[in-house]
C-alpha cells in the first residue's frame, strides 16, 4: 500500500497518471480511479485493455504507454522517482530532466532508461564543479549515452569518445568467449558513420569540444596518457578492454572526479563486473551499483580535489 501511494507521488510529481487497466473495464471504476483523461486518452487506453498482457498504462502529456506485468520492464519503471527537490525547490531541473528524458527516448530506446539519466544529472553536477579536468566516454557506439554526458558537461570542458567505431574487436571477443563461455560475435555491434556519430553527440552544432578518437583500446589511448579527467563513462562490454580501462583510466581521474562503468550487473556480460571487482577489492575501494537498468557501477575517487 505504501509502494503504490509512494509511485502515486511521484508520478503525479511528472504530471503523469499511473492507472490499473482492469479498474477501467466499468465506469463505477473510472470515477473510483479519479484520473482525468481526455476521450482521446479514454479511447487509447480502451484499445490497450485488449491485451491481456498489458497491466498498466503510463498516461503523460505526450500520450499513453502501456508494461506488461510479466515484462521485467514492469517493476523498473514503478521504481523510476526523481529527488523531492526537483520537484518542491528546484523546477528547471525538473523541466531539464524532463527535456532530456524525451530527448532520450526519441534518439535511444522507447523504454530509455530515466533513472540512468538523473544519476548522470547527479553524478556530472559533481563532476562539474571540481576544478579541473575534461570528460571522457569510453564505448560511444552511436552517441547516445554521449549526447547525454555533452548536454550535461560545464560548457568550457571537453568530451573525449574512444570507440573502434566498428564494434567489438576480434581478440576481445575470444578472450570473452573462453572466459564466460559466451558466444558473442563480431557482427553484434554495426559499425557507424563518425559524422553522424558528433551530429548525434552535438546536436549537429559542429561544437569543437567533443573529439572521437577512433581505434582499439589501448591502444587508442597513446598520446592522451597525460590527460587529467574529470568524469569518465565506461561502456564496453566486455571483459578484457574494460580490465584495460580501468587500469588507464583510474590513474587520470582527478581526486573527487566520477566514474561510472555501464552493464555492471549485466547477464549478457559477465565480465563487466569481474573486472571492476578485481580492479577496485586489488585497491580497497567499493564500487556501487547506480541502480540503473543495466546496474552501472558508480566509483568517486577519493582525495581532497586541487
Ligand atoms: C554498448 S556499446 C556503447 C553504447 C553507448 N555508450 C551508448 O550508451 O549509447 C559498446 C561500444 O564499445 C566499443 N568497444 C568495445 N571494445 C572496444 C575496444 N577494445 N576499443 C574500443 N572500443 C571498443 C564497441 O565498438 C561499441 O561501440
Amino acid at each position: 500500500m505504501y509502494l503504490k501511494t509512494a509511485v502515486q507521488r511521484c508520478f503525479n510529481a511528472l504530471g503523469w497518471q499511473i492507472i490499473r487497466l482492469e479498474t477501467f473495464r466499468t465506469l463505477s471504476d473510472r470515477a473510483e480511479s479519479q484520473a482525468e483523461l481526455s476521450s482521446d486518452q479514454e479511447d487509447q487506453i480502451e484499445k490497450k485493455i485488449s491485451s491481456e498482457l498489458k497491466k498498466f498504462a503510463i498516461v503523460s502529456k505526450d500520450g499513453i504507454s502501456t508494461v506488461g506485468a510479466d515484462s521485467p520492464l514492469h517493476d523498473f519503471y514503478l521504481m523510476q522517482r526523481m529527488p523531492d527537490t526537483y520537484v518542491t525547490t528546484m523546477p528547471e531541473k525538473r523541466a531539464f530532466y524532463r527535456e532530456l528524458f524525451d530527448e532520450h527516448a526519441k534518439i535511444a530506446e522507447p523504454w530509455y532508461d530515466p533513472v540512468r539519466i538523473i544519476q548522470f544529472m547527479n553524478l556530472i553536477d559533481i563532476a562539474n564543479v571540481l576544478p579541473e579536468g575534461d570528460y571522457l566516454e569510453l564505448g560511444t557506439l552511436m552517441g547516445h549515452s554521449a549526447r547525454l554526458i555533452w548536454r550535461l558537461m560545464r560548457s568550457d570542458g571537453h568530451l573525449y569518445c574512444f570507440d573502434t567505431f566498428e564494434g567489438f574487436a576480434d581478440n576481445d571477443i575470444e578472450e570473452e568467449n573462453k572466459l564466460f563461455g559466451k558466444k558473442i560475435s563480431v557482427g553484434m555491434l554495426p559499425a557507424v558513420n563518425l559524422d553522424e556519430v558528433k551530429d548525434c553527440i552535438d546536436g549537429g552544432t559542429n561544437a569543437d569540444n567533443v573529439s572521437l578518437v577512433k581505434g582499439w583500446f589501448p591502444e587508442s589511448f597513446q598520446g592522451y596518457e597525460n590527460i587529467k579527467l574529470r568524469f569518465v563513462h565506461v561502456d564496453l562490454d566486455l571483459y578484457l578492454p574494460t580490465k584495460a580501462a580501468l587500469e588507464t583510466l583510474w590513474p587520470c581521474l582527478v581526486p573527487g572526479g566520477v566514474m561510472i562503468v555501464h552493464d555492471y550487473a549485466c547477464s549478457l556480460f559477465p565480465g563487466v563486473k569481474k573486472a571492476v571487482d578485481d580492479f577496485f577489492s586489488s585497491l580497497d575501494i567499493t564500487a556501487i551499483p547506480m541502480g540503473d537498468i543495466q546496474e552501472s557501477a558508480v566509483i568517486i575517487k577519493s582525495g581532497k580535489p586541487q
